[in-house]
């Protein structure tokens, strides 16, 4: 008898605390909800980035130029407040393969316009100081063109790059003239060798777009190789090309992969 009702004594004792922890915690989940709405908000996480990598994807990205510890790019803080640890891989996520995979005949521009790359840019709207120049000498990167390089001449390799972070798409010249600069290829010698049909002269500035500008597909680089040599009796021992890309603030190149151009 007397256990029963110490026994009810103490589900009373229970039940009084629940009823008293049941407000409290309550608050505290709704104080977590919020907090994290504010998060969210705050780091701008609205900046999107597709979910399939497709090609050369960010497997790419510990080459030569890698650098930077995982932990010292999830420190930097990029443009918009955004992580740069998410820009990075939003800048290394190639979704419509390679262009020049087979002679450029089947770029799909909605494909480009609807990918990450080409989405960071409409969102994130850069200003040029926004963004940061990246040179290599004797090379040339892949990329559709934004503005025809014959004709269009620079003094140097860093007037072109200028040139490319200070384009404003015009859209009405061809399939790609909505899209912005984020590469570019100067001819720096009286002529430059590309297995094209093309004649190249100096100056000749070509802006162009590319998907994953942090891990650019690379056409020629250095030394041409021996193959390219013996397909291209015409080709000169170094790459007359200086070439480059405009990348979001504290984005890290990478070495790229090769573009199908490579073989040609
Ligand atoms: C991946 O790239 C290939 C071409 O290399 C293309 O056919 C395919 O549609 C792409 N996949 C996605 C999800 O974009
Ligand atoms: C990138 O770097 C790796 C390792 O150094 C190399 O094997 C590869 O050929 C490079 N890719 C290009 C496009 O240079």
């Amino acid at each position: 008898m007397a256990g029963a009702a110490a026994e009810r004594g103490q589900q009373r004792a229970r039940s009084a605390a629940v009823r008293l922890l049941l407000p409290f915690l309550c608050a505290a989940l709704l104080a977590f909800l919020l907090a994290s709405v504010a998060f969210e908000i705050t780091h701008g996480s609205h900046i999107s980035f597709g979910a399939a990598t497709n090609g050369s994807g960010s497997g790419a990205a510990a080459g030569r130029r890698g650098g930077g510890s995982q932990q010292q790019q999830q420190q930097q803080q990029g443009h918009g407040g955004a992580d740069v640890s998410v820009v990075q891989r939003t800048m290394q996520t190639r979704v419509c393969g390679s262009p020049a995979v087979d002679g450029y005949a089947h770029v799909k521009p909605e494909c480009l316009e609807a990918s990450p790359t080409n989405k960071w840019w409409q969102e994130a709207k850069p200003k040029p100081d926004d963004l940061d120049i990246h040179i290599e000498r004797h090379a040339d990167y892949d990329g559709l063109a934004v503005a025809w390089g014959i004709g269009n001449t620079k003094k140097s390799v860093e007037e072109c790059a200028e040139a490319c972070r200070q384009h404003v798409p015009k859209g009405d010249s061809g399939p790609f003239s909505r899209m912005p600069c984020n590469a570019f290829a100067f001819c720096s010698e009286e002529t430059c060798f590309e297995p094209d049909a093309h004649s190249h002269s100096k100056g000749d500035c070509w802006l162009k777009f590319t998907e994953a500008p942090a891990s650019p597909e690379v056409n020629m680089r250095g030394r041409l190789s021996k193959a390219m040599q013996l397909r291209h009796p015409a080709a000169p021992v170094t790459v007359q090309w200086h070439s480059g890309v405009v990348l979001p603030r504290g984005v890290q190149l990478t070495n790229g992969s090769w573009s199908p151009r490579h073989d040609w």
